[in-house]
């Protein structure tokens, strides 16, 4: 941010979104930042400086967002790859080496599962997961080489809060890294680095790029740790394209004000849906009836856009439903401005057996539904049609 603006303890989230790790103004400078579009750039000897090239992250582009990203979460670095995966495993391979362990959540996103589960044990990294709520689960679960902790708050798709503080204690105990995938909060509704998580991880794919327009990941924490996350993403390739990085800047400049919308829609359709005869089931962390309520009253500053549904009548009831939909689009991915409605059956957490969904609290008929900023009497009605075709 500009050295010329007043300084407080931390600016607003919808200050830094915007103003977030702006290099200082000059007469004559564009108020938006320019597309860099260019591979590589001149450097002809050692003097000339650090060498340029946009594999490295080192596209002006790409470290003004990664700037921006630190400023957001309240870290001192961060980095921006090309996918929200890219994110997870730079960050983990950066993280382990063979013979090394894992403790993690098992309620996570489908691919970062078998990223965990099936991928990361072929070069001999194990991981043991656990029940995410409780410190002791994950102390029982240590092992000597165990490296790094891992969660994701609020979990896809049951929207699960998982307390990182006293995983972060258990952490600093041990001198091991936690880390958290926060996508599904936003750094709006969720600093995860100012309640002890070491590195935290988004799918920049989704509420911070915000329109379903590109694909993109963040990973943000302590300087080393993300020069070594640099290291290995030089090496393996990820790297974000210029163009990409300019529209998730753009993106992030209203980060604050659509997840205000998101928040205030969400609840709204949670408290809705759960007053309909047709829904067995809606999970918000915003509803009293959540098992975390109170823990997201305490660690979120808004309730999120997610919500998820168990339809009475099972996956046919939800076929039905989803098919009947007009305005909300049935498609995978959330975080973007137009509400996303999947049955993550079939979608996010398509690799699991039944009786592992059941497992993970996902049941037959189960809807997920990511809560747009549309006018929320237009998403009621076109959810109440959908409902009224079930009950046809
Ligand atoms: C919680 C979470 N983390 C990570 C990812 C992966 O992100 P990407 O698709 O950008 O690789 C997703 C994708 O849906 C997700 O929901």
């Amino acid at each position: 941010m500009s050295s010329d603006l007043p300084s407080r303890n931390r600016p607003g989230s919808s200050t830094l979104g915007i103003h977030g790790g702006e290099a200082a103004r000059q007469p004559g400078a564009p108020v938006v930042p320019p597309l860099v579009q260019s591979a590589t750039f001149l450097w002809g000897k050692p003097s000339d400086g650090e060498l340029l090239y946009s594999r490295y992250g080192n596209n002006p582009n790409q470290q003004a967002l990664a700037r921006k990203v630190a400023a957001l979460e309240g870290t001192k670095a961060a980095t921006v790859l090309a996918s929200g995966m890219g994110a997870t495993a730079m960050t983990l391979l950066a993280l382990t080496t063979s013979g090394d362990h894992i403790v993690a959540s098992k309620l996570l996103y489908g691919a970062t599962q078998s990223l965990l589960g099936t991928e990361l044990p072929r070069r001999g990294v194990e991981t043991t997961f656990v029940e995410p709520d409780g410190g002791r689960t994950w102390r029982g679960a240590l092992r000597p080489k165990t490296r790094v902790l891992f969660v994701e708050t609020p979990t896809n798709p049951t929207l699960r809060i998982v307390d990182p503080r006293p995983l972060s204690e258990l952490a600093r105990e041990r001198g091991i890294v936690l880390v958290m995938d926060a996508t599904f909060a936003s750094p709006v509704n969720l600093r995860p680095a100012e309640l002890g998580v070491d590195v935290v991880i988004h799918s920049a794919t989704k509420y911070l790029s915000g329109h379903s327009d590109l694909i993109a990941g963040v990973v943000a924490g302590p300087a080393e740790l993300i020069a070594e996350v640099t290291r290995v993403s030089r090496l393996y390739g990820p790297a974000i394209d210029p163009h990409a990085c300019w529209l998730l800047d753009r993106g992030i400049r209203t980060l604050d004000v659509r997840m205000g919308r998101h928040n205030e829609n969400a609840l709204e359709l949670a408290r809705w849906f759960e007053a309909q005869p047709l829904v067995e089931r809606v999970f918000h962390p915003g509803l009293e009836s959540h098992p975390d309520h109170a823990l997201a009253r305490e660690l979120l500053s808004g309730f999120g856009g997610m919500l998820s549904l168990v339809l009475k009548g099972g996956g046919e009831a939800a076929d039905r439903f989803t098919a009947a939909l007009k305005l909300a689009v049935v498609a995978p991915s959330l975080g973007g401005v137009e509400t996303l409605v999947s049955q993550p059956r079939y979608t996010s957490h398509a690799a699991l057996s039944p009786a592992e969904l059941a497992a993970q609290g996902i049941a037959d008929g189960f809807v997920r539904i990511s809560v747009g900023v549309e006018n929320v009497e237009d998403l009621r009605a076109d959810f109440a049609q959908a409902l009224e075709a079930l009950a046809a």
